[in-house]
């Protein structure tokens, strides 16, 4: 009889990412030093100025493109051996499926692809030199990133917490844990299942029963934790 794998929810922010040369926003060299988040990342940035907007987004692409998954994302394609392992990210790029996870849902939009001002449902695959001011969906509308701005609704939230509460095993990754709604994930985990929480800096979690804290960056806490629950 075939058995049935235990379910792991592994929730990701950029600092997966660091490793392997995108920036966090957070850190001390993170984009939101280098850029206001209301000029380049809200809708009323896209109203004010579409052409910054989109030398962001592209320049987000371009290093993306760029990047590799590291062993981070590795262990996590690994951990499939032996779970369901879904993942829940609010990465933008896609190093996740470039290490060969299966199950990636992105809370916060993806950098490879572009979609329609006028109608949320046309999504299409970035063109290699990006989105230019122009270039226009099938129904006449500019192309805009296929990303979740500030102030917007988060549609996949409630699959994400639904998701969350049905794990066996929960596992946080280099993020903040300041934006919200995805940060609220963790209060629908459930309380006595195990909770593992990787940082090489503080987060400012607390009242979460179960939490096991490993403060290692990513690359090398990831591996290890990964390696344990194999055994
Ligand atoms: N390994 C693991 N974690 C790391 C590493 C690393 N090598 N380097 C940095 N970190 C941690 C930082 O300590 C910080 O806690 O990654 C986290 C990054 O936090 P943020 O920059 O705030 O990124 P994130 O939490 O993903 O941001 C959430 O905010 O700007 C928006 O939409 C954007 O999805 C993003 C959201």
């Amino acid at each position: 009889m075939k058995q049935i794998k235990q379910k792991v929810v592994v929730f990701t922010g950029a600092g997966i990412s660091a490793e392997s040369g995108i920036r966090t926003f957070r850190d001390s060299d993170g984009l939101w030093e280098e850029y206001n988040i209301r000029d380049v990342a809200t809708p009323e940035a896209w109203a004010k100025n579409r052409e910054l907007v989109l030398e962001f987004y592209n320049k987000r692409r371009k290093q993306s493109l760029e990047a590799k998954p590291n062993p981070a994302h590795k262990a996590l394609k690994d951990l499939e051996k032996k779970y369901d392992v879904i993942i829940i990210t609010q990465n933008i790029d896609d190093l996740h499926e470039r290490a060969g996870s299966k199950k990636v849902l992105h809370l916060h939009g993806e950098i490879n692809k572009c979609r329609s001002t006028v109608d949320e449902t046309l999504i299409y695959p970035m063109k290699k030199e990006g989105i230019k001011l122009g270039d226009k969906c099938e129904r006449g509308s500019q192309l805009r990133p296929h990303i979740v701005w500030f102030g917007e609704m988060v549609p996949m939230m409630d699959l994400a917490y639904e998701v969350a509460s049905t794990a066996d095993i929960f596992i946080v990754v280099g993020t903040s844990l300041v934006v919200y709604p995805a940060a609220g994930i963790i209060n629908y985990v459930s309380a006595n299942i195990p909770k593992y929480l990787i940082d090489p800096n503080e987060i400012n979690v607390s009242g979460i029963k179960n939490l096991t804290i490993i403060k290692e960056k990513a690359g090398i806490g990831l591996p290890k934790l990964v390696e344990n629950l194999l055994k």
